[in-house]
């Protein structure tokens, strides 16, 4: 039997391993759930062994909750910027001014991809990550390590051995278009404000103190300078890519271009080309590929003579306003919309663009009928940036905002220090009502099938609810009433409103639409202070105590509970039978019984809730997996299991286990 050190070392290695082909070479050899299951191994063998532990071991990518300032240092060498231009003709005259300066040589231009993103210098010793800095004002920037430590394809440990004992790296850090659309559905959801581009969402994101968060948000990393004295190359390519065997992600689309026309049909293909790309570019650089003949260029004040950036342009168009709209969101702020003739940009027809907020059209001084500009360029939200005044019909109104409700002509109050406009009438105003109602019954909160915006109005409208307990008076002979609603329908969501009352009490907390209460902070506030009346009862001081949670979120918090209407809510879902506080975990039940195993949970049960089956299955040391694969250990089936995984499970031999056997195994 290996020693532990041995084991350790081992897992480390092959995790590393793992890693550099899912994330740099996006070809992994091992299924996610293996890689899961090493990854649980090492953290049971450096918790079992804290004499072996190592802050660069892949256990620590996942991050830590720790806060703490960032330190700032100043950089070895300044981190400059490039010289810009929008003009193919510019860029052949940078290669031939490079050109002349050198008379008599060669001179081979490297073309890359300019990553939108925020930059980073990484410093190596002896093939390890030392230390991360931003590039701050150029002069000093922040110490990031943390955060970039939990970026899984920047490499911790280099492979292979003929990189330098000390050098520093230079790349951008970028959210991945994916990344940044999930991300900013969340904030959408949540109605905290949207990050305009990935840009500022990679930014954000590097800055942020939880590095827990930072690992959750995806962030990727492309390298494109290396700095130091014994580099392996005289060359920028060849040394590029010797750091792409080291285990960096250097862009596929770099290439060396020989001529003023390589360079011109580089920029051509790009152009195009990049619109396919899974990150943002604003742009292209193009070097000069010897060092030397880099040293001999030279640089400016502010940029290097032998590297120029090619920006892409924005895509903008030009149309006509047909209205503005006010729409109301379900914690009744009100959100204006100009509606647009349909014009297509990037792709794309876009028809109607948010305004955000009053000021907004203040600043761009909308007036009714105005044309105006519309860009998507590194944001995929079209964006609103500016009126052709010279078009404007004579006598035509600026655009004013509503001082009263559109659906309840309520008078608008605006909320102090913000730019938002709201509708206060909570409980007589229709969208927020039935607002409130679909974000309850969503997916990620009390997830009751069956019910959709739709549905959420003729329940409304029918005068069936008017408030989210209301949900659980409802019978299925009040559903059937309603249009297009078969018994079969009405029976699904009154099944699923009682399920949902096994729903954890975080969840509960997030379904109530408390104004800035979102998931996360949801968590937070329900492991904070555990049950509902706790809750209630905090103070603004208390709550800002806790972790992530700002006066701004306090006070809407204290607000909410503040309200009869809101306390009668609860009142009433608590008699429902909701869940109120966090369960209990009983210590004494946890065990090691099925230490290794993956289960995968099928069907209802009449014991337990699938979500007290999935914490048991935790409490013992397994792992709750969502599919059945030939890795599944065992299937904990309740009555309906479905037809096609009863025959997966059949196919791959995996065997299904009821309720009873299940809670003997682990008794
Ligand atoms: S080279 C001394 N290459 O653009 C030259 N920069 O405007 C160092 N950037 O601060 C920069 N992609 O954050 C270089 N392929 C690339 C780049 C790139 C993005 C960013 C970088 C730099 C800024 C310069």
């Amino acid at each position: 039997m290996d020693t532990a050190k041995e084991q350790i070392d081992a897992l480390r290695d092959a995790l590393n391993e793992h890693n550099h082909n899912y994330y740099v070479l996006n070809a992994p050899t091992v299924s996610d759930q293996e890689f899961d299951m090493m990854l649980k191994r090492l953290e049971a063998l450096e918790r079992e062994h804290p004499e072996y532990d190592d802050p660069y071991s892949p256990t620590h990518r996942v991050g830590s909750d720790l806060t703490k300032g960032f330190e700032q240092i100043p950089h070895q060498r300044r981190m400059l910027s490039l010289g810009n231009t929008y003009s193919v003709a510019e860029v052949d005259d940078f290669v031939s001014r490079c050109r002349e300066s050198l008379p008599g040589e060669d001179v081979e231009i490297v073309g890359e991809m300019k990553f939108d993103g925020t930059s980073i210098s990484l410093h190596y010793e002896d093939g390890r990550l030392v230390r991360a800095v931003t590039r701050g004002d150029g002069e000093k920037g922040d110490v990031v390590t943390d955060n970039v430590i939990t970026i899984r394809s920047i490499p911790l440990q280099l492979k292979g051995s003929d990189y330098p004992k000390q050098f520093e790296i230079r790349g951008e850090i970028v959210l991945p278009w994916k990344a940044f659309d999930r991300l900013n559905a969340e904030r959408e959801y949540n109605e905290e404000p949207l990050f305009a581009n990935p840009r500022n969402a990679a930014s954000g994101t590097l800055k942020m103190q939880n590095s827990a968060e930072v690992a959750r948000r995806g962030l990727d990393a492309y390298f494109y300078y290396l700095l130091g004295e014994n580099l392996p190359f005289d060359n920028h390519y060849d040394n590029m890519l010797a750091a792409r065997r080291w285990g960096f992600k250097v862009s596929d689309a770099m290439t060396r271009l020989e001529s003023i026309a390589d360079v011109d049909r580089y920029i051509n293909h790009w152009d195009i080309a990049r619109k396919e790309l899974p990150v943002a570019t604003d742009g292209l650089v193009f070097k000069v590929n010897s060092l030397r003949q880099q040293l001999n260029l030279g640089f400016t004040a502010k940029s290097p003579r032998w590297a120029i950036a090619y920006k892409f342009q924005a895509e903008r168009a030009l149309t006509k306003l047909h209205f503005v709209s006010f729409e109301v969101g379900r914690t009744g702020v009100i959100t204006p919309v100009a509606n647009l003739e349909p014009v297509l940009l990037s792709g794309t027809i876009v028809k109607r663009a948010s305004l955000h907020n009053e000021d907004i059209i203040r600043q761009l001084d909308i007036h009714q009928g105005d044309m105006l500009y519309v860009e998507k360029g590194g944001e995929i939200i079209p964006k609103i940036t500016g009126v052709d005044t010279a078009a404007r019909e004579s006598g035509a109104e600026p655009v004013r905002f509503v001082t009263h409700c559109p659906a309840c002509g309520h008078k608008l109050v605006r909320v102090e220090g913000e730019a938002a406009w709201m509708c206060p009438n909570k409980i007589g105003c229709a969208p927020q009502i039935t607002g409130r109602i679909e974000h309850f019954v969503g997916r990620r909160m009390m997830n009751i099938d069956g019910i959709g915006e739709e549905i959420a109005v003729q329940l409304f409208n029918a005068g069936l609810i008017r408030d989210i307990a209301d949900l659980y008076e409802l019978r299925t002979d009040q559903l059937e009433k309603l249009e297009h609603m078969g018994p079969r329908t009405a029976e699904r969501i009154v099944d699923g409103i009682r399920e949902s009352k096994s729903v954890p009490f975080d969840r509960v907390v997030f379904a109530l639409s408390i104004p800035y209460v979102g998931e996360t902070v949801s968590k937070k506030l329900a492991r904070a202070c555990h049950d509902i009346d706790t809750l209630m009862g905090m103070t603004v001081e208390q709550l800002t105590a806790i972790e992530d949670i700002g006066p701004r979120i306090a006070e809407s918090i204290v607000a909410y509970f503040a309200e009869p209407e809101n306390r009668e809510i609860v009142r009433r879902l608590r008699d429902a039978g909701l869940q109120m506080a966090m369960p209990e975990v009983d210590e004494s039940l946890r065990s090691d019984r099925l230490a290794g195993k993956s289960v995968v949970i099928s069907g209802t049960f009449t014991h337990h809730s699938r979500d007290e089956y999935k914490a048991l299955i935790e409490l013992n040391g397994g792992k709750n997996v969502s599919s059945i694969s030939k890795k599944t250990d065992f299937v904990l089936a309740g009555e309906n299991m479905g037809p096609a995984k009863l025959e997966k499970a059949a196919k791959l031999n995996v065997p299904i286990i009821n309720e009873d056997e299940f809670l003997n195994m682990i008794q």
